[in-house]
């Protein structure tokens, strides 16, 4: 048996204004009680970022972006490169969530790409993975996960791993209010876990945090992350309640996951 650290992220997508968002991390900052426990990061929008720095400081809560460039610099207009993130504090980085995905229209290459970028950074990236409605129901979620993870992981070395997390999020549970079981999910995360055992080894697959997500909220969280391979949750919507966020954040503890 591993000891994984539960993963609690909140993805605050394009949410929140200077008021609430500052507001959002003081409330998160002050009622986080975990001591040690679990590991919590936020992903505010960009332009908060420097301003929620300081208003997480002296908590033990990590900065994150929803999302990075893989270059280092120059004509990438509307772009942002992970020293102007690291700039900004930030620890943790998002790759290949599904809106990145199915709504901006980033495909494996970028992923996989932007994924390599955080890790020669330094940071921590939480890779996202997921089946849509469609892919669910002809059953291919394990083939899509496989394909998402082997593409999203390519050259990624075992020693980098450590600082990988990965995020499965079935689109169609995103924002939907629907969830996956959590037998279903717990499936599809134990396949994810063998794939990273086949990938690199044993040992890899067993440290490995995978963590789920979608419309997962105070009332579901407890069952969802009681499943073995289940290490915490990236969370939406009930991430901009604080109240919801931590209570969440308490579930991963209590389930000692
Ligand atoms: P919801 O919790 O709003 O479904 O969003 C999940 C998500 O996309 C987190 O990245």
């Amino acid at each position: 048996m591993t000891n994984r650290t539960p993963f609690v992220g909140g993805n605050w997508k394009m949410n929140t204004d200077a008021t609430t968002g500052n507001a959002l991390a003081r409330a998160l900052a002050s009622g986080l009680d975990t001591s040690g426990g679990v590991e919590v990061a936020i992903y505010p929008p960009f332009v908060y970022l420097s301003s929620i720095s300081q208003s997480l400081a002296g908590s033990d809560i990590s900065l994150g972006a929803q999302d990075a460039y893989h270059e280092p610099s120059g004509a990438f207009t509307g772009e942002i490169s992970l020293d102007m993130l690291k700039d900004c504090g930030v620890r943790s980085v998002l790759t290949g969530h599904s809106e990145r995905r199915h709504v901006i229209g980033e495909n494996d290459t970028i992923v996989n790409k932007k994924t390599r970028a955080v890790l020669a950074s330094g940071l921590q990236v939480v890779l996202c993975i997921g089946e849509t409605l469609d892919q669910r129901e002809s059953g291919k979620t394990d083939a899509i996960n496989e394909h998402q993870t082997r593409a999203g992981l390519e050259g990624v070395s075992r020693d980098q791993l450590s600082r990988v997390v990965i995020a499965y999020e079935p689109v169609w549970a995103i924002g939907t209010g629907k969830t996956a079981t959590p037998e279903d999910a717990q499936n599809a995360h134990a396949r994810i876990r063998e794939l990273i055992a086949t990938m690199y080894d044993q040992n890899a697959a067993d440290a490995i945090r995978i963590i789920y997500g979608g419309s997962m909220k105070p009332g579901n969280a407890g069952e969802l992350m009681a499943m073995p391979d289940i290490d915490g949750g990236l969370i939406g919507g009930a991430s901009l309640v604080s109240d919801d966020f931590l209570s969440i954040i308490r579930s991963s503890v209590a389930q000692g996951v």
